[in-house]
């Protein structure tokens, strides 16, 4: 590690780079990436993230050249997958006077990850303030960037903003800074943003708009490059990328509902694509001819199949309809399954099998999980009696990804 990437008075660059081929969500980073961590050398040492979990004990063999690890008074961790996290374990277990400063979920996930079940943790959200001792520290919460229980730091007398994964670039770099680059990094930037962070661009905009008052001179995040130069441009790639757009394609929400609940879920997946711009359709299939559902499935791009369980099975008419798609080309349309229930739901997973023996896509929980690392995507969508507010967030998260997988922003 050298000691002396300073990014202004007592703020250090402490990180690794990784100049292998890393593997990375099922890919390889042929360019490799670097892991940076920050240490503010304040009245009361402050580290910002670690390293990857491979590079823990060079990590922490470093640090111990700059700081008795017992120093450290703070160690604030903006996310907690193990690329950034991975060196906690071992750093809590040598700076023993540290605390955890994290978001709630995080602190719920790094107890589990490092055993860190003793620890004095500092929980923060947004607008929270802490003072380190000659430096503020500003924390905003950033859910879904890109994953649940992120956040970011910003130093108000530097003037840096902390943001972990947002603004990052995979590249294995050791000229640190934007402007000591040796070539334009405009393409790595925006291949990351494309990669991690625009599957979850409505989030990125809501990021933007708590950042938009902030004046930001660096932005120091945990991969590749330190961004001082020109700082703003590179905020405004992040805007307009992530801007929604006119979308040419339909979804069909069909039903079959026995108390209204069934209904309800349909009406709110309905509003919530017709919010993501696409056009939208919804019908009781118990109260219009068969030939006129199969002419709406017929041109629809995505149709999302919902009944309420009597009995343990389908109601009205929907098994008449599943039974038709065998003879309609699904083949590039995207099919889900949804439904309100009181005990065990089996009608969701009738019509999910009915989906399955299609040729429709089919969204399902394990194929997202092992296509995309997201695990926070329902499908099938099941409701136990009424939709309560968590089940909705979660019901415009799917919505929400299914619009990317229309899009083909995220893969199949
Ligand atoms: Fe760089 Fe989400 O970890």
């Amino acid at each position: 590690m050298e000691k002396n990437i300073k990014l202004s008075e007592n703020i250090f660059w402490i990180g690794k780079v990784d100049d292998r081929d890393v593997p990375f969500h099922r890919l390889t980073l042929t360019k490799g990436t670097t892991y940076n961590s920050y240490l503010l050398m304040t009245e009361s040492p402050t580290v910002i993230d670690t390293v990857d979990l491979s590079f823990g004990k060079e990590f922490l063999d470093n640090l111990k050249s700059i700081i008795e690890p017992d120093k450290i008074k703070y160690i604030v961790i903006n996310h907690t997958e193990p690329d950034h996290s991975g060196a906690l374990g071992g750093l809590a277990a040598k700076a023993k006077n540290a605390i955890i400063v994290c978001t709630k979920l995080a602190e719920i996930e790094l107890k589990e990850m490092y055993k860190l079940y003793d620890r004095e943790f500092l929980i923060v959200g947004d607008g929270d303030t802490l003072d380190i001792g000659g430096k503020t520290l500003n924390f905003i919460e950033t859910p879904y960037l890109h994953t649940a229980e992120t956040m970011i730091t910003y130093c108000l007398e530097d003037k840096i903003l902390f943001p972990c994964d947002i603004f990052s670039t995979h590249v294995a770099n050791y000229d640190y800074f934007n402007d000591m680059a040796k070539e334009d990094i405009s393409a790595d930037y925006i291949g990351y943003y494309k990669l991690i962070m625009h599957p979850h661009r409505r989030y990125v905009q809501n990021m933007l708009n708590k950042i938009k008052d902030l004046d930001i001179q660096i932005i120091a995040p945990s991969h590749g490059y330190i961004l001082r130069d020109n700082v703003q441009s590179f905020i405004d790639i992040y805007d307009n990328m992530s801007k929604s757009t006119e979308i040419n394609k339909k979804a069909l929400i069909l039903y079959s509902t026995m108390t209204g609940r069934t209904k309800k879920i349909a009406t709110f997946i309905m509003e919530k694509f017709q919010e993501q711009n696409i056009v939208s359709e919804i019908i009781n299939v118990n109260k219009v001819e068969k030939n006129e559902v199969i002419k709406a499935i017929n041109e629809a791009d995505v149709i999302i199949f919902g009944s309420s369980t009597k009995y343990a099975d389908i109601i009205g008419n929907m098994e008449d309809i599943l039974k038709e798609l065998n003879a309609i080309n699904l083949e590039h349309k995207i099919g889900a399954a949804f439904g309100s229930y009181g005990w065990s739901g089996e009608a969701i997973e009738v019509v999910q099998d009915y989906l399955n023996q299609s040729n429709i896509k089919v969204l399902s929980t394990s194929d997202i999980i092992k296509s995309t690392g997201m695990i926070d995507i329902e499908f099938p969508i099941r409701i136990r009696f009424s939709p309560q507010e968590e089940d909705l967030k979660n019901i415009e998260r799917a919505v929400i990804y299914t619009v990317d997988r229309l899009l083909g922003i995220v893969p199949n």
